[in-house]
């Protein structure tokens, strides 16, 4: 790999800033809210921004880069990709029941559901990152889909899955903005007290993730190095021989893989 110490890191700052996301949103319900529970209470509540921030922003992140660990480039492409549709699988799910926790306290507090612009485009997140793992099996996992298809289909679902990590971001801090809002009431956020500061904090880390997992995902010079062997057959690694075309660009043997 091209600038092995400069990927390191930036790596290891994502993770960092990873973990301490994790350790902010835990410290924020468990030391300052009502702590964790599924009582259809402000404890249940708490389950959606922990939910989010672990599953949908900060694995989401991981499952993104897992292509560019070069400690991972010795694994099948295909056991990569079953890591990566994993990973986003574990996503969406913690998102699900991360959004069945607030409808479920809203309903118990005589709360309307789905008035906020923060809850309109959260939905949609949802809904467009299961149509995105929908696609992704259906084009690369299932072995159905004819090479050009998958060619022709990839700079879409690269752009879709970047476009979307980042609007789940900005979705967060929609939602942080106005829990503390809605949450901190003598003294309130404007009067900074240190509950503010801290989840301020929060924001703050979801951002630099934000900037480092993008910077990563866009080295074109950090891609994990593509399989090809030209004019050969070689296995997939799962013991089936794939054909690689002598014609075959990059790219095509990139999908094929
Ligand atoms: C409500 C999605 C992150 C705070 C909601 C609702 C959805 C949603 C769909 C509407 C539930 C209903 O109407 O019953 C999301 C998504 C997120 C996210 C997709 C991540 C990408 C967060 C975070 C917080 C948060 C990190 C921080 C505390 C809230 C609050 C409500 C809410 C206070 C209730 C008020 C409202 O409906 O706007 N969220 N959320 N959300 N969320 Fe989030
Ligand atoms: C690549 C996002 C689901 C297969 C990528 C990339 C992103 C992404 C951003 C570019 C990574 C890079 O350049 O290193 C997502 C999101 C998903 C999702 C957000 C879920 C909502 C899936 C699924 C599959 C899949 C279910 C099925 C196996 C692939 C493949 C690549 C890729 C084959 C190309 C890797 C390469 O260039 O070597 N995905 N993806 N994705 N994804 Fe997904």
């Amino acid at each position: 790999m091209e600038d092995f110490t400069q990927f390191l890191v930036v790596f290891s700052m994502a993770a960092a800033v990873g973990v301490l996301s994790t350790v902010f949103v835990l410290t924020w319900v468990l030391h300052f809210k009502e702590g964790l529970g599924w009582d259809g209470g402000l404890a249940e509540f708490n389950w959606h921004p922990v939910l989010m921030v672990i599953g949908f922003v900060s694995l989401q992140g991981l499952a993104i880069i897992i292509y560019r660990l070069p400690w991972t480039w010795h694994c099948s492409k295909l056991t990569m990709k079953f890591i990566h549709a994993g990973l986003n699988l574990l996503a969406f799910i913690l998102a699900v029941v991360s959004v069945v926790a607030v409808f479920d306290f809203h309903n118990g507090a005589k709360i309307p559901n789905m008035y906020s612009l923060h809850s309109w485009l959260g939905i949609g997140a949802v809904v467009m990152y299961c149509l995105q793992l929908v696609l992704g099996v259906g084009m690369y996992l299932i072995p159905l889909a004819p090479i050009s298809w998958k060619v022709a289909f990839m700079p879409f679902h690269v752009y879709s899955g970047l476009f979307l990590f980042t609007s789940v971001i900005a979705v967060s801090l929609m939602g942080i903005t106005e829990k503390l809002i809605f949450g901190l009431k003598d003294p309130k956020y404007k009067d900074s007290p240190p509950e503010a500061i801290f989840v301020n904090f929060l924001g703050v880390f979801l951002v630099v993730f934000g900037v480092l997992i993008l910077w990563i995902a866009t080295r074109t010079s950090w891609k994990r190095p593509s399989e090809q062997i030209p004019h050969t057959l070689h296995t997939n690694g799962e013991g089936e021989e794939d054909t690689v075309y002598p014609q075959m660009t990059t790219a095509q043997t990139r999908c094929n893989e």
